[in-house]
């Protein structure tokens, strides 16, 4: 499974669910690669420290003699590697752009390591411009984690269209994994009304976790440990682990 974990909203807990879902899948013994299609490079330094990296995502997909063992990276996590992104990552799009495969940079190199993998998860930027199109024309699934807030389905019209368009064309086994809702305040009216209105639009396709706020989420990153050895008792940690049974048990 290639799973793009995207929405252009940002701040909606992208990076908080590719990286603890990456370690969640990698606990469970299997091997997991997370790519970081992100210029911000939030999940590399979630486990990396940026003087270890030489070269980047960016090289890869700009740069057919770049190797993926010159880029991927132990996480400190046993099964986990990780692919870094670069704040260079952010000028992937003029440099491409207008190129016959600009859309296919991220595919045609994943296809050389996806058997290496049983699990490939990809973090993307608060776009819908090429980088995450790289990533949903690379990806067999699609979570989205949308924001349990008022405007929480703002926006998600927009992300759905670029779906179809990437499956009308380049990529027609593209599939809506799930919808997870996230920095959710289930002791508010508002929580609960906004959880009715997300299953009102997207039905079976939410799951049935929600990831509750929980300030040990905020923290981990900066310590460069998941939720699962940052804080094994959590209620992070226990949503994280429930989300990453329910996709093992979709795909
Ligand atoms: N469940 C949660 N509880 C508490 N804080 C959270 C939770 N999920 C995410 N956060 C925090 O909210 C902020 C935004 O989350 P995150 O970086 O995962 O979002 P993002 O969608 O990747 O953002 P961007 O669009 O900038 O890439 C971060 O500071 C993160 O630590
Ligand atoms: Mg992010």
């Amino acid at each position: 499974m290639i799973l793009s974990i995207a929405n252009q909203k940002g701040g909606v807990g992208k990076t908080t669910t590719a990286i603890n879902l990456a370690a969640a899948l990698a606990q469970k013994g299997h091997k997991t690669l997370l790519i970081d299609l992100d210029p911000q490079a939030n999940s590399t330094l979630s486990f990396l420290d940026m003087e270890q990296i030489g070269p980047s995502i960016y090289d890869l997909m700009v740069d057919t003699s770049v190797e993926w063992g010159t880029v991927i990276h132990k996480s400190p996590i046993l099964y986990l590697d990780i692919a870094p992104a670069r704040i260079a990552l952010a000028k992937f799009e003029t440099k491409v752009s207008g190129e016959f495969d600009a859309h296919f940079r991220l595919k045609d190199r994943v296809t050389e390591i996806r058997d290496d993998y049983p699990y490939i998860l990809i973090d993307t930027p608060p776009t819908l411009g090429l980088l995450t199109v790289n990533a949903l024309v690379c990806s067999t699934h699609l979570l989205v984690p949308i924001q349990s807030s008022y405007f929480a389905l703002e926006g998600t019209d927009d992300l759905l269209e670029t779906v179809e368009k990437v499956k009308s064309r380049p990529n027609p086994d593209l599939e809506l994994l799930g919808v997870v809702i996230t920095l959710h305040d289930k002791r508010t009216v508002l929580g609960r009304d906004i959880k009715a209105q997300i299953t009102k639009v997207f039905g079976d396709k939410v799951f049935d976790t929600v990831i509750s706020k929980n300030v040990r989420l905020e923290e981990s990153p900066a310590y460069r440990e998941s939720i699962f050895t940052y804080a094994p008792d959590s209620s992070g940690a226990m949503d994280y682990y429930n989300l990453s049974e329910e996709v093992v048990k979709r795909v």
